[in-house]
Order: structure tokens, then C-alpha cells, then sequence
């Protein structure tokens, strides 16, 4: 443990690498050069841990707590579902709600079923397009996330940028071991249609799907380039490959909708899981009838699990998405949005650093020294400064207590905001990150 540790977090940290491998009982928990964050209870933006000390939260269950901490509407649902009995495992009224919903405000979700994470409705939809199409391969793009499964781990970020080949694709990052070893992956630049149609000229006939995320919040956060979405819906479509999104972070969050509803390009199948939940154990899996009619029951596509779809989960659920879909909602959330990146480039401005803040939906990145908007994974990783990342990261955990801006792979985690990050949070929060700054020099790495 570095600076925040004290003496209770100590000695469970202690405790912890006796029987938890790494001493956490989920990797990601392991943060770079603090170790796990022991935490005794969490209210609004705010998380304090065994030992008393707060922290102004801008991780927000990696993207998942879009209404804060412990909000009133989803507790009083959770603690009413108690009452009733949580885990008999079968259909409620709440999952027909739950599923209408959805089916009312995503545009391509004809039909959909829960699962219990986005790896789990991200791997589902990649066998089902298999099945639909009979083919075998995916696209992918470099630098976007689907979950530690076989393909979605691969060129994900924590890997460096492949090179790129003739047939339009880069050289696969392997982003674990024990990856089966396969060319059934292809990966591609995001935002370049023609490295796209050349891979689909090259491997068309293979291709059951093209998976990506619409707005890749996995590298910092980059918008899909004018068209390029459009292109790749057009290219799909002609060569009979399945489109699929993966609105596990810009569901629900970018827009009711998700992004295919900001950005007018509806893929043929959708994942949703985060600010879907807000905070409980579930993913949904959405999309064409045709495409979707192949999972079991009744299809050929069997999907299901002990824990899928838990009544608490689904109540919760349901409560939280009432609450996103009330008028105002997003509005709100884009307000908050745009005074907040507008706030850190006036930081930067003020203290000389160079660099580009981008965000959507309260999910936001600071590119330290970049001087416009990446638009490729290989773009941002050549000019992000990463060694100043991690210092300014290391400044705001240890002095000013912003628990975000955490340096996990090869291009920088956004921070997670959320309706809970009122007037007080978001100008506590600049005033930090800019103290931050100013004591940390600046220098091209
Ligand atoms: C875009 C995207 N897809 C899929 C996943 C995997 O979701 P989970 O962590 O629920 O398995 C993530 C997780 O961060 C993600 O960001």
C-alpha cells in the first residue's frame, strides 16, 4: 500500500494477501501503486473508507453507479423486493417491465434477455451471430473492450498497437495468456471505413460479425469520426455480417436509447450492462427478432444462467431505468457533462499544460498532451503523455482524496460522474484536480 494506507486498511491488506490472490477479490480492485481501496460505506459521489477518510469518487463502479451511491429510489425497491422473497429464480412482472422498457427506448431491441455481465451478453451476442450467419470470424477494433473473454480480451487496450497488415487488419494484441489460439478474431483501427471494407473484401465470406463499441469510452473517450458508424452499418449490411454495439458504457447513459440512438445508426444486436443496473448484477442482450428468435428457448443458441436475471437484480433494475427515463434526465446529465469538460480545459489552460478533455454523459477524459481529439487507438497511445497521467493520478489519490484517473492500460481510464455529483462535488473536484496539476511540472514524457 502506498499513501493512503493507515492502520485497519493495513492489516486487512495483510489479512487479504494470506488467502485473496493478489490480495483482491477482483483484479481490477489491485490499483496501480495503492493497492485496494478498503471501503466502509458509500453515500452520493462520496466513499469513505475503514479508516475514515473520504473520497470525492469519480470511479463510480467503473461507470456503473449513474445515480450516485446508495440512491433512495433503487434502495427502497431492493428493500421492498426483500420482502417478498429475492431469489426464487423465475419470472416477475418486474422482468416483463423491466424487458418493455428497453424494448420502448433502444431502437434495434425487437426482442431481449438478461444476462449478469457485460462479458456474458457480449460473448452471447458473438456466438449467436455465428450461429445466425454459419460463419466463424469477428471484427473487432483496436482498443475497444468487450468483457476478458477469448475475443474481447484481445488489442484491448492494455495492449500496444498492432501493425497493420495488408488486408486491412492490425496484428491481434493477446491481452491475456491462456487465450485460445485462433486467427478467428480480426481487429481493425477503429474510425478508418477503409481498412474496414478492405478486411471484409479480404475476409467477407468468414465473417459473422463486426463488434464494436460506438463510442470507444475503453481508450479515454473518442467519438466515432462523421459517417464512419454509417459506413460501417453499410459495409455489414452488403456483406451480410451482423452488427454488433456494445453499449455496455454508452448505454443508457450516452441516451435513453443508448448511442444508436444519439448517433442514428441501429445495429443489429446490443449489449447493455453499468448505468443498465446502475449498480446491480445485470446485462441485457438486445436486437433484431430475426438475429434474436436463435436463442434457446426456443432457438439453437442456448442462454441462461443460475444467477441471470435475479428478481433483486431485475427490481433494482427497473427502479434505477424509471428513474433515467423521467423527462430531464439527460438533459441534466449532459449539462453536467459539458460544464465539467469545459472546467478541466480551463485547468488546463490555466496551469500550461497541454492536453484535450472529452466527454460524453459524465464520462469524461483528460489527454494529457494531446493537442486534438484521437481518433484511433495508434494516434492516442503515440501522443498521450502517460508518465504525467500517472503522476497527476498519484497526486489527486494520495493529497486530494479524488479516488479516478486511474492509469489501467494504454490509454487513460475517464472518470465516471454521476447525478450525484451536485454543484459542491463538481466544484470541489475542479478545484482539486487543478491543486493536482499545478503540483505536478509538467514535461513531455
Ligand atoms: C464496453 C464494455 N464491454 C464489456 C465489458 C465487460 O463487462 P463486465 O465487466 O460486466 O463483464 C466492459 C467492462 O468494462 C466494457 O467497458
Amino acid at each position: 500500500m502506498g499513501g493512503t494506507a493507515t492502520a485497519l486498511a493495513d492489516r486487512l491488506a495483510d489479512r487479504a494477501q494470506r488467502v485473496l490472490v493478489g490480495g483482491v477479490s477482483r483484479g481490477f480492485n489491485n490499483l496501480p501503486e495503492f493497492g485496494p481501496l478498503y471501503v466502509e460505506s458509500a453515500e452520493g459521489a462520496w466513499l469513505r473508507d475503514v479508516d475514515g477518510t473520504r473520497y470525492l469518487d469519480c470511479v463510480m463502479g467503473w461507470g456503473s453507479l449513474l445515480l450516485g451511491h446508495d440512491p433512495a429510489v433503487v434502495r427502497d425497491a431492493l428493500r421492498a423486493a426483500l420482502d417478498s422473497g429475492f431469489l426464487y429464480q423465475q419470472e416477475t412482472q418486474a422482468h416483463v417491465e423491466l424487458a418493455e422498457l428497453v424494448h420502448r427506448h433502444v431502437p434495434c431491441a425487437d426482442r431481449v434477455r438478461f444476462t449478469g455481465s457485460g462479458l456474458e451478453a457480449t460473448l452471447f451476442a458473438i456466438r449467436l451471430a455465428r450461429a445466425y450467419t454459419g460463419r466463424q470470424k469477428i471484427i473487432k477494433c483496436e482498443g475497444h473492450f468487450h468483457g476478458l473473454h477469448d475475443s474481447g480480451v484481445l488489442s484491448n487496450g492494455a495492449t500496444p498497437p498492432g501493425e497493420p497488415m495488408p488486408d486491412g487488419t492490425v496484428v491481434p494484441g493477446v491481452g491475456s495468456a491462456g487465450v485460445l489460439e485462433s486467427d478467428a478474431t480480426l481487429v481493425v483501427p477503429f474510425n478508418d471505413p477503409d481498412a474496414l471494407e478492405k478486411a471484409v473484401r479480404a475476409h467477407g465470406d468468414d465473417v459473422a460479425a463486426v463488434i464494436l463499441e460506438p463510442v470507444a469510452l475503453n481508450m479515454g473517450c473518442v467519438f466515432p469520426t462523421p459517417g464512419y458508424l454509417e459506413s460501417v452499418r453499410e459495409i455489414t449490411d452488403r456483406a451480410g455480417i451482423v452488427l454488433i454495439f456494445d453499449e455496455v458504457l454508452t448505454g443508457f447513459r450516452v441516451a435513453l436509447g443508448g448511442a444508436q440512438e444519439r448517433l442514428g445508426v441501429v445495429p443489429d444486436l446490443a449489449c447493455f450492462s453499468k448505468a443498465f443496473g446502475c449498480g446491480q448484477p445485470i446485462a441485457a442482450l438486445a436486437g433484431r427478432s430475426e438475429v434474436m428468435s436463435l436463442l434457446g428457448p426456443p432457438g439453437v443458441v442456448p442462454m441462461s444462467g443460475t444467477n441471470s436475471a435475479r428478481v433483486l437484480s431485475v427490481v433494482g433494475t427497473l427502479a434505477a431505468m424509471r428513474t433515467l427515463a423521467e423527462p430531464g434526465f439527460h438533459p441534466r446529465l449532459a449539462a453536467l457533462n459539458d460544464r465539467m469538460v469545459a472546467g478541466f480545459t480551463e485547468v488546463l489552460t490555466d496551469a500550461g499544460v497541454p492536453g484535450h478533455v472529452v466527454g460524453c454523459g459524465g464520462r469524461i477524459s483528460v489527454f494529457f498532451g494531446l493537442a486534438e481529439p484521437p481518433r484511433t487507438f495508434r494516434e492516442l497511445s503515440r501522443a498521450w503523455n502517460r508518465d504525467y497521467h500517472v503522476k497527476v493520478y498519484r497526486r489527486l489519490m494520495s493529497h486530494e482524496r479524488v479516488y479516478g484517473f486511474i492509469p489501467l492500460g494504454l490509454a487513460p481510464d475517464p472518470i465516471n460522474l454521476s447525478v450525484a455529483h451536485g454543484d459542491r462535488e463538481q466544484e470541489e473536484l475542479l478545484d482539486r484536480f487543478a491543486s493536482a496539476v499545478r503540483a505536478v511540472p509538467y514535461r513531455d514524457s
